[in-house]
C-alpha cells in the first residue's frame, strides 16, 4: 500500500452533521456544524467549533448556551440548508418547517423534529485560528420516546442517523457488531432481533449441475 503524504487538513469522518440551535423559542436560530464531538463522559463535556462571521456565534456567545440536535434522514435537507444559509437575512426554523421546542435546562430551543438534543451550556470559549470552539457541559439530554421501548432502552438506530463523509451526506449501513465483539469468547447469539445476521440474502443462482460443496461455499459467502 502506498500513502501520500497531503499537508495538514480536517479530513476526520464520519462526522455528525448536527444542528446547532441557539437563541430563544420566541426567536431561534440553528446552524450545521460538522465540528462538534464529546470530550468526557462524567462530566459529560462537549464542544462546537464556530467560525466567528457565523450568526450563531454571537448568539451562543451571548447567551453562553446551545443545543445539540442529531440529524436523520427526513432533516437531512435541513441540515444541509442550516448550513448555508444565515440567520442573518432568513428566520431557518420557519422556512425548514422546524419547531423550536423549549429545553429543560437551557433557554436555548430544541428542534422538536429530532430524535435526541443535547443540552450544553458553555464554560469557556477558546480561539483557534479560523475558529472558535465553545467547550460546553451537556447538563441535559431530550430523546423522542418514540425510540425508546417498555424497558426504557433507546433504540437510536431506528432513528435514521445520517453522517457526513467528505463533503457528503450518507445514511447509516447495517449494523456489524456491538462495543466489544471482538474480545467476546463465544459469538452469542443476541437477544435483539436487529443484530441478527439478515436472514434473506439474495440465493446465489446455481445450476443443478453443481456438487453441494460449491453451493455450501456459495452461501458462506453470501452471510453477511
Ligand atoms: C455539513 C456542514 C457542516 C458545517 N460545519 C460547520 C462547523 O463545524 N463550524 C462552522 O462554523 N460552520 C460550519 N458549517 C457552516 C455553517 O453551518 C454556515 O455558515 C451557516 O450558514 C451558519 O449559519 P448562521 O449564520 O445562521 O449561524 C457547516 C455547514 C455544513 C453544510
Amino acid at each position: 500500500m502506498t500513502k501520500i503524504v497531503w499537508k495538514a487538513g480536517t479530513l476526520l469522518a464520519p462526522v455528525p452533521p448536527a444542528l446547532i440551535s441557539c437563541g430563544s423559542v420566541e426567536k431561534p436560530n440553528v446552524m450545521t456544524a460538522a465540528w462538534t464531538g464529546i470530550i468526557a463522559s462524567d462530566p459529560a463535556m462537549t464542544y462546537v467549533s464556530v467560525r466567528p462571521s457565523r450568526y450563531s456565534h454571537k448568539l451562543i456567545q451571548e447567551s453562553g448556551e446551545f443545543v445539540i440536535n442529531l440529524t436523520t434522514l427526513p432533516l437531512v435537507k435541513a441540515a444541509d440548508w442550516c448550513g448555508v444559509k444565515s440567520g442573518k437575512d432568513v428566520d431557518k426554523f420557519k422556512a425548514m418547517g422546524l419547531t423550536a421546542k423549549p429545553c429543560a435546562q437551557v433557554k436555548a430551543p430544541q428542534i422538536e423534529e429530532a430524535p435526541v438534543s443535547l443540552e450544553c451550556k458553555v464554560k469557556s470559549v477558546t480561539n483557534f485560528g479560523t475558529h472558535d470552539m465553545f467547550l460546553a457541559e451537556i447538563v441535559a439530554v431530550d430523546v423522542d420516546d418514540r425510540y425508546l421501548d417498555e424497558k426504557g432502552k433507546l433504540w437510536l438506530e431506528k432513528a435514521g442517523l445520517v453522517a457526513y463523509v467528505h463533503g457528503f451526506y450518507y445514511t447509516l449501513g447495517r449494523k456489524i457488531g456491538k462495543f466489544g465483539f471482538s474480545v467476546e469468547k463465544k459469538p452469542k447469539k443476541s437477544k435483539e432481533k436487529d443484530f441478527e445476521p439478515q436472514k434473506k440474502t439474495i440465493k446465489p443462482k446455481i445450476s443443478s449441475h453443481k456438487s453441494k460443496n460449491t453451493t455450501k461455499r456459495h452461501r458462506n459467502l453470501m452471510r453477511p
